[in-house]
Parts: structure tokens; sequence; C-alpha cells
């Protein structure tokens, strides 16, 4: 039997000198998400399409003890992908974790749903993610290393009747589009993997939370009982960027209270 380092197994959720970039990093849980990383010793690049919006995750991830940066850049477009990345190399020499978290979310009923919002929830859930994937690839790639967390939701498990034809949709492409590069970025020692929650109150589910009905529907599938918290979603980031989930590849791990179990 193999002996095993203490001192590893004492430190192996630590990312003291890891570098990671964080998609959507001005939203709520892209904020959380940034300083959870920072706690726990990373230092934390975040992105999204408004520099004054991405000062209050800097100043949050200075707070937590890492050195923070923020890169306006929208997920869709390759060329500022490319732009974010070479400045994150250039600023801090590599790159350890990808978390895609930028994402939007708009219902309809299907029959009515408008062609054009159906395309722009794909082209931002999917296509925003793959590209920051591809391009933070290339460096993962090079370097040897690296760890990817995607986000889908449990909306990619199952469908809901409160007209998530887009949504869910993209988001059961982001989980396939994590196996499918789990499985091609495994020889380059990429861990690709998902985190899934259900759902949160942030401004993305706004509507939700102000629809008594739709909220009561929500929270009656959650054997928990209540929404997930950032700190929920947190955790799991973390285990998935460090060093303890260093054999875990290709997985959609839900942070949903039970609620995918039954
Ligand atoms: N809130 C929930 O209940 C919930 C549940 C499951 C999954 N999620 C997923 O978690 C992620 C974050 O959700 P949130 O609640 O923090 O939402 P949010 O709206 O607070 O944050 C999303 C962020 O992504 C940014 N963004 C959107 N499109 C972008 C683009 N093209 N380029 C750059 N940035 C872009 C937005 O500006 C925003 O800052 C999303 O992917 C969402 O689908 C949320």
């Amino acid at each position: 039997m193999q002996e095993m380092n203490k001192e590893q197994l004492k430190n192996m959720f630590r990312l003291d000198g890891k570098v990671a970039i964080v998609t959507g990093g001005a939203g709520s849980l892209g904020e959380g998400t940034a300083e959870g990383l920072a706690l726990h010793g990373a230092d934390v690049v975040v992105t999204g399409r408004t520099l004054a919006t991405l000062e209050k995750s800097v100043e949050k991830i200075k707070a937590a003890g890492g050195r923070g940066l923020a890169i306006v850049c929208d997920v869709t477009n390759e060329e500022q992908v490319k732009s974010m990345v070479e400045q994150t190399v250039k600023e801090f020499g590599k790159i350890d974790i990808l978390v895609t978290v930028a994402g939007i979310a708009k219902r309809f009923p299907a029959e009515d749903f408008p062609v054009e919002e159906f395309q722009k929830v794909m082209e931002s859930n999917v296509t925003g993610t793959f590209i920051p994937c591809k391009i933070v690839g290339q460096v993962m790639k090079e370097q040897g290393f690296g760890k990817i967390i995607t986000v889908s939701s449990v909306r990619a498990y199952a469908g809901h009747p409160g007209g998530y034809a887009a949504y869910g949709t993209s988001k059961a492409a982001v989980a396939l589009l994590t196996k499918q590069l789990a499985t091609e970025w495994a020889k380059y020692n990429i861990n690709v993997n998902s985190v899934a929650p259900t759902i949160f109150w942030t401004p993305l589910t706004k509507e939700v939370l102000e629809d008594e009905k739709l909220k009561n529907i929500f929270l009656s599938r959650i054997p928990m009982g209540r929404a997930a918290l950032v700190q929920d979603m947190v955790g799991t980031v973390v285990y998935l960027s460090s060093a303890a989930s260093d054999f875990i590849t290709g997985q959609v791990i839900y942070v949903d209270g039970g609620c995918t179990a039954g």
C-alpha cells in the first residue's frame, strides 16, 4: 500500500499560489466564487462586460488575501477572450483554474418563445462557456495542468413547467460540453467538471422569487426545503479546483439539496 503524505493530505483543499479566472465575476455567484477562491489562497482574475461592476469583486478578493484583477471581456467574443487570457498570463504567468460563471436566463412558454431570445440564451450560455474553455484550454495544454469548472444547473437534468426551453437546453449542453472536454483533455492533465446548482435568490431568478406560486413549486421540489446559498456553490468549486479532486473529471455535481435525487 502506498504511504500517504500527511502534509499533502492536510493541505489538499488549499489553493495557495494558484491563479484562477472567473467569468461573470461581477454577478452574484461570480463575486462569491471569486472571493471563496481567494479565501482559500488563490489569486483571481474576474471578467465581465463592465469594468466598474467588477471593482467590488476585486476589493473582496484583495480583502480575502489574494491578488485580484478585473479584465473586461464578453465571453461570446473570441478576440476579447483571447486578449483577457493573454493579459492574465502576462500578469500572473499561468492559469490553474477557470470557472465559467457568466450566463443569462430568459423564460417564455415554449410555444411563444421568440427565436432570437432562444438564440441569445444559447449564445451566452453555450458559446460563452465554450470560448473561454477553448482559449484557456490552449494555455493549460501547454502548461500540462489545469482545472476547469463550468456552471450548469438542475435545469440540465429535467424539464420544468416554468418556461425553461432555452435555459434548460443550454445548461444540458454545458453539461455535455464538460464531459466532452474532459475526455479530450484528460491526456493534458486538465480536469473539466461542472457545478449544477438548484435555485439561488439572485437577480437572475428575481422573477421566480416574486411569483409566489412559482417560488413554492421550486421549493417543494427541493427535499432540503431551501434555496441554495452562495457558500454551497463555493465549497464545490473549491473542491473541484483543488488537489482533492485530481482524479475527478467529466462530472456534473448537483448542488441541489436533493432535488435531482428523487
Ligand atoms: N441564480 C440561480 O438560481 C442559478 C441556478 C443555477 C445556475 N445558475 C448559473 O450560475 C451562473 C451565475 O448566475 P447568477 O445568479 O450569479 O447570475 P447574475 O446575473 O447575477 O450573474 C451573471 C453574470 O454573467 C454576466 N454575463 C452574462 N453574459 C455575459 C457575457 N456574454 N459576457 C460576459 N459576462 C456575461 C452578467 O453580466 C452577470 O454579471 C449563471 O451561469 C447561471 O445560469 C444560477
